[in-house]
Protein backbone atom coordinates (compact mmCIF):
# COMPACT_ATOMS: atom_id res chain seq x y z
CA UNK A 1 0.00 0.00 0.00
CA UNK A 2 1.49 3.27 -0.94
CA UNK A 3 2.82 4.99 1.90
CA UNK A 4 0.54 8.21 3.32
CA UNK A 5 -2.46 5.93 3.12
CA UNK A 6 -4.86 6.04 6.07
CA UNK A 7 -8.21 4.18 6.72
CA UNK A 8 -9.61 4.98 10.17
CA UNK A 9 -12.45 2.60 10.00
CA UNK A 10 -15.64 2.89 12.03
CA UNK A 11 -14.29 6.45 13.00
CA UNK A 12 -17.45 8.31 13.23
CA UNK A 13 -20.09 6.91 15.58
CA UNK A 14 -23.77 6.31 14.12
CA UNK A 15 -25.12 9.45 16.56
CA UNK A 16 -22.33 11.98 14.59
CA UNK A 17 -23.27 10.29 11.31
CA UNK A 18 -26.65 11.00 11.35
CA UNK A 19 -26.22 14.39 12.80
CA UNK A 20 -23.93 15.09 9.98
CA UNK A 21 -25.74 13.45 7.10
CA UNK A 22 -29.02 15.64 8.75
CA UNK A 23 -26.55 18.98 8.34
CA UNK A 24 -25.20 18.17 5.34
CA UNK A 25 -28.12 17.44 3.62
CA UNK A 26 -29.92 20.32 5.10
CA UNK A 27 -27.22 22.55 3.79
CA UNK A 28 -27.83 21.33 0.28
CA UNK A 29 -30.80 22.80 -0.23
CA UNK A 30 -28.90 26.37 -0.04
CA UNK A 31 -26.35 24.82 -2.71
CA UNK A 32 -28.20 21.97 -4.47
CA UNK A 33 -26.75 19.07 -5.78
CA UNK A 34 -25.60 19.74 -9.50
CA UNK A 35 -24.39 16.89 -12.43
CA UNK A 36 -20.47 18.17 -13.19
CA UNK A 37 -19.33 17.39 -16.77
CA UNK A 38 -16.17 16.13 -18.21
CA UNK A 39 -14.05 18.73 -19.49
CA UNK A 40 -13.64 18.41 -22.91
CA UNK A 41 -16.55 15.83 -23.85
CA UNK A 42 -19.00 17.47 -21.79
CA UNK A 43 -20.40 14.47 -20.79
CA UNK A 44 -22.16 14.23 -17.61
CA UNK A 45 -20.71 12.04 -14.84
CA UNK A 46 -22.47 9.76 -12.92
CA UNK A 47 -21.90 11.00 -9.63
CA UNK A 48 -23.94 14.35 -8.08
CA UNK A 49 -21.98 17.01 -6.34
CA UNK A 50 -22.26 20.39 -4.34
CA UNK A 51 -19.70 22.16 -2.05
CA UNK A 52 -18.94 23.61 1.55
CA UNK A 53 -16.89 26.06 2.09
CA UNK A 54 -15.27 29.25 0.83
CA UNK A 55 -13.95 27.53 -2.47
CA UNK A 56 -15.96 24.47 -4.55
CA UNK A 57 -14.17 22.19 -7.11
CA UNK A 58 -16.54 22.03 -10.14
CA UNK A 59 -15.69 20.31 -13.44
CA UNK A 60 -17.50 21.74 -17.29
CA UNK A 61 -16.44 21.27 -20.30
CA UNK A 62 -13.94 24.00 -20.04
CA UNK A 63 -11.74 22.12 -16.92
CA UNK A 64 -11.32 21.23 -13.21
CA UNK A 65 -11.35 24.39 -10.74
CA UNK A 66 -12.38 25.68 -7.56
CA UNK A 67 -14.67 28.08 -7.95
CA UNK A 68 -15.94 30.69 -5.00
CA UNK A 69 -19.95 30.71 -6.13
CA UNK A 70 -22.25 27.75 -7.11
CA UNK A 71 -22.28 26.97 -10.69
CA UNK A 72 -26.21 27.02 -11.05
CA UNK A 73 -27.45 29.47 -8.00
CA UNK A 74 -24.45 31.67 -8.38
CA UNK A 75 -24.50 31.92 -4.80
CA UNK A 76 -21.70 31.47 -2.37
CA UNK A 77 -21.31 27.45 -1.07
CA UNK A 78 -22.94 27.32 2.68
CA UNK A 79 -19.43 26.92 5.41
CA UNK A 80 -17.82 23.91 6.19
CA UNK A 81 -19.82 22.36 9.36
CA UNK A 82 -17.78 22.89 12.75
CA UNK A 83 -18.17 18.70 13.43
CA UNK A 84 -16.20 18.41 9.86
CA UNK A 85 -13.43 21.43 10.60
CA UNK A 86 -12.74 19.02 14.09
CA UNK A 87 -12.44 16.25 12.10
CA UNK A 88 -9.65 17.58 10.17
CA UNK A 89 -7.88 19.35 13.16
CA UNK A 90 -7.92 15.90 14.36
CA UNK A 91 -6.89 14.02 11.99
CA UNK A 92 -5.31 15.76 9.06
CA UNK A 93 -1.59 16.78 11.03
CA UNK A 94 -1.96 20.14 9.02
CA UNK A 95 -2.16 23.78 10.79
CA UNK A 96 -4.77 25.23 8.78
CA UNK A 97 -8.02 24.53 8.14
CA UNK A 98 -9.70 23.12 4.61
CA UNK A 99 -11.13 25.72 2.14
CA UNK A 100 -13.08 23.42 0.34
CA UNK A 101 -15.56 20.56 1.49
CA UNK A 102 -16.34 18.06 -1.75
CA UNK A 103 -19.92 16.61 -1.09
CA UNK A 104 -20.58 13.63 -3.63
CA UNK A 105 -23.65 11.78 -4.19
CA UNK A 106 -23.43 8.24 -5.61
CA UNK A 107 -26.56 6.42 -7.08
CA UNK A 108 -27.03 2.69 -6.92
CA UNK A 109 -25.38 3.23 -10.37
CA UNK A 110 -22.96 6.02 -9.75
CA UNK A 111 -18.68 5.48 -10.11
CA UNK A 112 -15.67 7.45 -9.97
CA UNK A 113 -13.01 6.91 -12.66
CA UNK A 114 -9.38 6.46 -11.65
CA UNK A 115 -7.65 10.34 -11.49
CA UNK A 116 -5.20 12.05 -8.72
CA UNK A 117 -6.76 14.92 -6.76
CA UNK A 118 -4.39 17.76 -8.80
CA UNK A 119 -6.06 21.32 -9.07
CA UNK A 120 -4.77 22.16 -5.27
CA UNK A 121 -1.46 24.28 -5.01
CA UNK A 122 -1.25 23.44 -0.94
CA UNK A 123 0.29 19.88 -2.53
CA UNK A 124 1.59 18.74 1.22
CA UNK A 125 -1.98 19.09 2.67
CA UNK A 126 -3.71 15.52 2.80
CA UNK A 127 -7.33 15.06 1.59
CA UNK A 128 -9.36 13.84 4.14
CA UNK A 129 -12.42 11.76 3.03
CA UNK A 130 -16.02 11.34 4.84
CA UNK A 131 -17.98 8.35 3.77
CA UNK A 132 -21.92 8.20 4.45
CA UNK A 133 -24.22 5.94 4.05
CA UNK A 134 -24.21 2.75 1.37
CA UNK A 135 -20.59 0.67 0.90
CA UNK A 136 -18.75 1.68 -1.57
CA UNK A 137 -15.60 -0.01 -3.48
CA UNK A 138 -12.57 2.41 -3.50
CA UNK A 139 -9.61 1.48 -5.70
CA UNK A 140 -6.05 3.18 -4.91
CA UNK A 141 -3.17 2.66 -7.01
CA UNK A 142 0.14 4.87 -7.17
CA UNK A 143 1.50 7.92 -8.58
CA UNK A 144 1.37 6.72 -12.08
CA UNK A 145 -1.65 5.49 -13.55
CA UNK A 146 0.01 2.20 -14.74
CA UNK A 147 1.00 1.42 -11.12
CA UNK A 148 -0.76 -1.45 -10.04
CA UNK A 149 -3.95 -0.91 -7.88
CA UNK A 150 -5.34 -2.65 -4.46
CA UNK A 151 -9.49 -2.57 -3.84
CA UNK A 152 -11.49 -2.44 -0.80
CA UNK A 153 -14.45 -1.41 0.42
CA UNK A 154 -15.86 1.46 2.32
CA UNK A 155 -18.18 2.03 4.62
CA UNK A 156 -20.62 4.56 6.42
CA UNK A 157 -18.27 6.37 9.33
CA UNK A 158 -14.90 5.54 7.67
CA UNK A 159 -12.25 8.03 7.06
CA UNK A 160 -9.61 7.99 4.77
CA UNK A 161 -6.77 10.16 4.85
CA UNK A 162 -4.53 10.77 1.68
CA UNK A 163 -1.45 12.01 2.62
CA UNK A 164 2.34 11.77 1.78
CA UNK A 165 3.20 9.95 -1.39
CA UNK A 166 -0.96 8.56 -1.31
CA UNK A 167 -1.89 12.42 -1.52
CA UNK A 168 -0.81 12.15 -5.42
CA UNK A 169 -2.15 8.32 -5.56
CA UNK A 170 -4.94 7.73 -8.34
CA UNK A 171 -7.85 6.61 -6.73
CA UNK A 172 -11.58 5.85 -7.82
CA UNK A 173 -15.26 4.57 -6.69
CA UNK A 174 -15.63 1.17 -9.31
CA UNK A 175 -19.35 0.42 -7.64
CA UNK A 176 -21.54 1.21 -4.72
CA UNK A 177 -23.06 -1.44 -3.18
CA UNK A 178 -27.11 -0.30 -2.73
CA UNK A 179 -28.86 -1.02 0.23
CA UNK A 180 -26.37 -1.62 2.36
CA UNK A 181 -26.53 1.28 4.65
CA UNK A 182 -30.31 3.18 5.70
CA UNK A 183 -28.07 6.41 6.65
CA UNK A 184 -29.37 8.48 3.75
CA UNK A 185 -32.82 8.91 3.30
CA UNK A 186 -33.82 6.84 -0.29
CA UNK A 187 -30.69 5.41 -0.33
CA UNK A 188 -27.12 6.44 -1.78
CA UNK A 189 -23.54 7.49 -0.69
CA UNK A 190 -22.50 10.93 0.17
CA UNK A 191 -18.53 11.08 0.47
CA UNK A 192 -17.25 14.29 1.74
CA UNK A 193 -13.49 15.52 0.48
CA UNK A 194 -12.02 18.26 2.55
CA UNK A 195 -9.69 19.65 1.31
CA UNK A 196 -6.98 22.69 1.61
CA UNK A 197 -6.77 24.49 -1.98
CA UNK A 198 -4.06 27.25 -1.56
CA UNK A 199 -1.07 27.21 0.86
CA UNK A 200 -1.90 28.70 3.91
CA UNK A 201 0.78 32.15 3.39
CA UNK A 202 -0.99 32.53 -0.26
CA UNK A 203 -4.21 33.32 1.67
CA UNK A 204 -2.55 35.38 4.36
CA UNK A 205 -0.86 37.74 1.43
CA UNK A 206 3.02 37.51 2.94
CA UNK A 207 5.16 40.03 0.59
CA UNK A 208 8.08 37.31 -0.62
CA UNK A 209 11.81 38.42 0.34
CA UNK A 210 13.53 41.09 -1.73
C1 LIG B 1 -13.13 11.49 -4.54
O1 LIG B 1 -12.07 10.97 -4.91
O2 LIG B 1 -13.40 12.67 -4.82
C2 LIG B 1 -14.15 10.71 -3.77
C3 LIG B 1 -13.71 9.41 -3.23
C4 LIG B 1 -14.85 8.68 -2.55
O3 LIG B 1 -16.01 8.87 -2.95
O4 LIG B 1 -14.61 7.91 -1.60
MN1 LIG C 1 -10.44 12.25 -5.51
Amino acid sequence: MIEGFRLLADHIPATAQKRLIEEVLGLTAEAPFFRPTMPGSGKPMSVQMTNLGPLGWVSDISGYRYERLHPETGRPWPSIPQALLELWRNVSGYDADPQACLVNFYSPTSRLGLHVDADETAKDAPVVSVSLGDRALFRLGGQKRSDSTSSFRLASGDVVVLGGQSRHAFHGIDRIYPGTSRLVPGGGRINLTLRRVTAPQERAGTAPDA
